[in-house]
């Protein structure tokens, strides 16, 4: 299906109601969010699932769906969130469903949150395989950095993946709400605010060359500095997010897995490539990433998941480093 992110508008794909198509068989409830419901299902013979908006969520408001659909569009296109095969919005909600956006997507075996915190076999692939998981993983937030787009809202549930037999891991990050994304490669609707590319930017424009090492000398050689120092600032955004949420959530659930800190910290596959970053990183660019963290959208993310006393940057960084220092 080739919708194109950049151009599509709700009215390209809105129903009046939602009518189940033929070839669409709806399974089983597989997950559920603070928006959306999830049903495996089969289209045209694939595995897939059909996200369903949840009533009262941001999925049913038209300013949100639009901008949660061209961000979960292009996340498929970056092969970083999973192939969307369908979508549709229904104006109005009917008997068995609710209005809003639906999507079907190929289905992934299990989210992150689940492998990690409740399912023992599932645990056992995560570690065998943990290079090949924190890899992927890094590889996906490489290309959201690469694309300028800024997820906030990253946690292990919104993480999916799948373990082949032949020990191959793919990996796709899901769930991009509209109140956790930025993305400022949309070609076409400069509506949506980019607050934190935007001071991200302004920063380094400001006063790029003296305080984040990007040399004024060489002018055509600074833009591409500039650029470079962006996406390496956001990759380390979205690492420590991910560390330390993924962290958290093992301390959490520790007494549903019943894991010791010690195995705790070894399954963990972000924390540590997010400490070696952290231990490579140059100051004065761990103060930008500390700087993002702080802004209050960011911060209002992390107080949600780890509450107010932890949620700030020196607590985040070492959660990022897999350290549970939890008040
Ligand atoms: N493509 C998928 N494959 C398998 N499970 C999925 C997929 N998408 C979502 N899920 C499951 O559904 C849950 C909720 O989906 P999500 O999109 O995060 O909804 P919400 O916006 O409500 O958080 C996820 O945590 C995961 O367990
Ligand atoms: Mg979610």
């Amino acid at each position: 299906m080739d919708l194109d992110p950049h151009t599509i508008t709700l009215a390209d794909i809105t129903v009046p109601r939602t009518r189940i198509p033929e070839e669409l068989h709806v399974g089983r409830e597989l997950g559920k969010g603070a928006n959306n419901k999830v049903c495996a299902c089969e289209w045209e013979g694939e595995r897939c699932v059909m996200r369903v908006p949840r009533r009262r969520s941001d999925t049913q408001q038209r300013g949100s769906a639009v901008w949660e659909l061209r961000y979960t569009l292009r996340a498929s296109q970056l092969r970083v969130g999973p192939t969307v095969r369908r979508v549709w919005y229904a104006r109005h909600a009917s008997r068995d469903w609710p209005s809003g956006l639906y999507m079907i997507m190929d289905r992934y075996d299990d989210d992150l949150e689940t492998v990690l915190c409740e399912d023992h076999s599932a645990q056992q692939g995560a570690r065998e395989h943990h290079a090949l998981l924190e890899r992927a993983i890094c590889s996906c937030l490489e290309r959201l950095a690469a694309e300028r787009m800024f997820v906030f809202d990253l946690k292990p549930s919104n993480m999916v993946l799948r373990i082949s037999d032949a020990g191959e891991v793919d990996v796709r990050i899901i769930d991009y709400g509209r109140d956790f994304c930025e993305w400022a490669g949309c070609l076409t609707d400069p509506s949506r605010a980019t607050p934190h590319l935007d001071f991200l930017t302004r920063t380094l424009d400001a006063n790029g060359d003296a305080d984040y090492g990007v040399d004024a000398g060489a002018d055509d050689g600074a833009d591409d500095m500039r650029a470079a120092v962006v996406t390496h600032i956001l990759f380390a955004t979205m690492m420590m997010l991910l560390a330390s949420t993924t962290t958290f959530a093992l301390y959490d659930t520790r007494d549903r897995h019943r894991m010791d800190a010690e195995t705790r910290k070894r399954i963990n596959p972000v924390c540590h490539a997010a400490g070696r970053l952290l231990d490579s990183m140059q100051g004065r660019h761990v103060q930008l990433v500390r700087k993002l963290l702080r802004m209050d959208e960011v911060r209002g993310v992390l107080r949600h998941y780890h509450g107010r006393r932890n949620a700030g940057t020196h607590r985040t960084f070492e959660y990022a480093r897999g350290h549970e220092v939890v008040a």
